[in-house]
């Protein structure tokens, strides 16, 4: 682990860009948002709650005295959302630079005991872990027409460590930062970045609802809290320090910490293994843009 200071070569200026973010009617999402357009930016929120989603615009572009947000329905399990809510900051806005997939639930984080019921199951990692890489892929798509762009995942401390009793909510965060790390290419293919941001425990809605539904959890998430202002500052230093991809960063209530990915065991390294390591460097890039190139041609062909 390495720390980290967030006034590293960070611009905290946003004019001209439009950012997606889901799950950004209340809480961190929202939040983000309101960072972002302080910074200049145009803002797309995407959430199934619709009239705190939509009074959550209303408030930005009445602050703002002009439009600055939109709001859609959106479910981030679903690819037509996703794919809508995209659309909608292209039809608004012109376009998309920066996604901020922060959608996430807690309720029915343990699992061991409950019904066999494949719909209870699935619903919590068709949210937290298959809606992001549903999100992650359109906006790769949008963003790689544009040039480039910024995507930050809203995973949590729970994909490093393993909170008690959260089994099905740990097994989805760890899901997202494997799915980041494993994005070591993107800039190269497509100059977009993915990163994810691990909070500790925030005081939002979502802590509030999960000790409302079950007094008993209380005790075990009595650790100490971590400022809102300090998960925003995260997704800053992300969106702006265009050093960084592929990276987690842990938001502690004492400041934010990388969280380095660890070394392969040298018992899985061999001179074979070496060398076949370096030929994959070689065709990962090329075959990722003919990859990428397919993938908007058919993005594209669905719309005409
Ligand atoms: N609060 C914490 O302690 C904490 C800690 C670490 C990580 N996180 C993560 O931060 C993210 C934001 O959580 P928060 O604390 O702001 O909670 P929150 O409940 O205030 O916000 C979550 C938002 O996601 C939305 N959402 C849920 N399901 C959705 C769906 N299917 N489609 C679209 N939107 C959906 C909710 O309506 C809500 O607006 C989550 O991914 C959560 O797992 C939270």
């Amino acid at each position: 682990m390495t720390e980290t200071s967030l006034s590293s070569p960070t611009v905290t200026r946003f004019d001209g860009k439009v950012a997606v973010i889901t799950g950004g009617s209340r809480g961190i999402g929202k939040a983000v948002a309101d960072k972002l357009i302080k910074g200049g930016a145009k803002v797309v929120i995407g959430d199934i709650l619709e009239q705190e989603g939509q009074a959550t615009v209303d408030d930005f572009n009445k602050n703002a005295g002009s439009k600055v947000a939109s709001f859609i329905r959106t479910d981030v399990t679903k690819y037509t959302d996703n794919k809508a809510l995209f659309q909608h900051a292209e039809s608004e806005f012109g376009g998309v630079d920066i996604a901020v997939l922060n959608a996430g639930i807690v309720s029915n984080c343990d699992t061991l005991f409950s019904p066999l019921d494949d719909d209870l199951e699935e619903k919590i990692f068709n949210i937290n872990a298959i809606g992001v890489i549903k999100g992650a892929k359109v906006a790769l798509l949008h963003m790689a027409k544009r040039g480039g762009g910024s995507i930050v995942c809203t995973a949590s401390l729970a994909g490093l460590y393993c909170l008690p009793f959260f089994n099905a909510y740990n097994a989805t965060k760890h899901a997202l930062v494997g799915f980041v790390r494993s994005c070591q290419h993107l800039p190269d293919i497509c100059n977009v970045r993915i990163n994810a941001v691990c909070p500790g425990y925030v005081e939002t809605d979502l802590l509030k609802n999960l000790v409302d539904a079950d007094p008993s959890l209380a005790i075990s998430i009595c650790n100490p809290r971590v400022p809102l202002e300090y998960v925003v500052d995260g997704n800053i230093m992300f969106l702006s320090d265009t050093t960084k991809n592929a990276k987690i960063l842990m938001v502690l209530p004492d400041g934010p910490q990388f969280s380095e990915t660890p070394e392969l065991p040298g018992s899985m390294i061999s001179e074979a293994s070496e060398k076949s390591t370096r030929e994959y460097a070689k065709t990962v890039v090329p075959d990722g843009k003919e990859k990428l190139a397919k993938a908007l041609q058919n993005y594209k062909n669905e719309y005409h």
